[in-house]
């Protein structure tokens, strides 16, 4: 990754990117290939696992920050993609968040009849906002789309759920760039100050799990897989340790696709339900955070 980088001009290494992050490689779309596309590959992926066909989806939530298009949202491009129509279908932008968020949406509009067969996504290209000038955040973010298929059922399920927002801290993780009288006003790419999300971020995964567990009445012990937001190893082994989990129930997939935003929890609980670690009756632990700030957390029975 740093080779390609250091022809661009760019000081940077490997060893670093790996040593701080954890993150040895990502993935970027090809030019065209837009969220909406991703999120397509990993619904229909989802779709047959969970044996259902589109038809039987009566909702479905993209969580996004990269959206197709200022508007429509990528749920209704993504809708017309599946070849589907009628049932209601929204973006939520939580930023990295945003896939936990979507899926307490969904779960409450399930839980309180609004919904049967949601469809709920993540989904990303953050190579597109990307400064790649800035080698404190160009070497983090990558592009990618993960799915799930949730269903009224009447044993969970989801347990509880956590969410929380702080827009005091909005400049700290930001792309603050707009589209007005047909120009980009402002700086469309995106800012991060590292170490102040890094130390937020290791403060509120820890407090909305622990919010979540005594949500459900469940404690540490009771998790089998804990998979957060895969932004930085080091806040995610932190995480763990601060929880009393050992390290072999955390689940890490930020090696192979980086920082992927909302699509990262998604796509790491793909990797570990295909690869067989997470199993049916598992309990597993989701967690969110990232810019708003935004954070919030997920225990469900698999
Ligand atoms: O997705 C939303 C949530 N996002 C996150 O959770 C990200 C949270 N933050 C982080 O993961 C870390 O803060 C970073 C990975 C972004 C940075 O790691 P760090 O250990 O906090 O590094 P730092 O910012 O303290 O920088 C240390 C040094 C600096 O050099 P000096 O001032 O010590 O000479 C940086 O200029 O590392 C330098 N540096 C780099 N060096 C090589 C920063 N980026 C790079 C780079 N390659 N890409």
């Amino acid at each position: 990754m740093a080779a390609l980088l250091a022809a661009r001009g760019l000081q940077t290494s490997d060893q670093w990117i790996v040593e701080r992050t954890g993150i040895r490689a990502r993935h970027f779309a090809d030019d065209g290939v837009n969220s909406s596309d991703l999120a397509l590959h990993a619904s229909l992926a989802a779709l047959q696992a969970a044996g259902r066909v589109a038809q039987d989806i009566d909702l479905i939530i993209v969580a996004t920050s990269t959206p197709d298009m200022i508007f429509p949202s990528t749920a209704c491009i993504l809708q017309h993609k599946l070849g589907i129509a009628g049932c209601a279908a929204f973006d939520v932008q939580a930023v990295c968040s945003g896939f936990v968020y979507a899926l307490a949406v969904a779960d409450a509009m399930i839980k309180t009849g609004s919904a049967r067969c949601a469809l709920v996504v993540g989904s990303e290209v953050f190579s597109r906002i990307l400064d790649f000038n800035d080698r404190t955040t160009c070497v983090l973010f990558g592009d990618g789309a993960g799915a799930v298929v949730l269903e009224a059922s009447n044993e969970p399920g989801i347990l509880a759920t956590d969410l929380h927002a702080d827009g005091r801290h909005v400049g700290i993780l930001c792309t603050p760039g707009t589209v007005a009288g047909g120009q980009v006003l402002g700086d469309p790419l995106l800012k991060m100050d590292g170490q102040a999300v890094f130390k937020l971020a290791v403060q509120v995964l820890d407090s909305a799990a622990r919010a979540v567990l005594e949500k459900a009445g469940r404690s540490t012990d009771d998790v089998d897989w804990l998979i957060p937001h895969q932004a930085n190893i080091r806040i995610m082994q932190s995480t763990a340790k601060k929880l009393k989990l050992p390290l072999d129930k955390l689940i890490a997939t930020l090696d192979e696709h980086g920082n992927t935003s909302a699509a990262s929890v998604p796509l790491a609980l793909d990797v570990a339900v295909r690869s067989g670690r997470v199993k049916r009756g598992d309990t597993v632990m989701l967690e969110g955070v990232g810019g708003g700030f935004t954070w919030g957390a997920v225990l469900l029975d698999f």
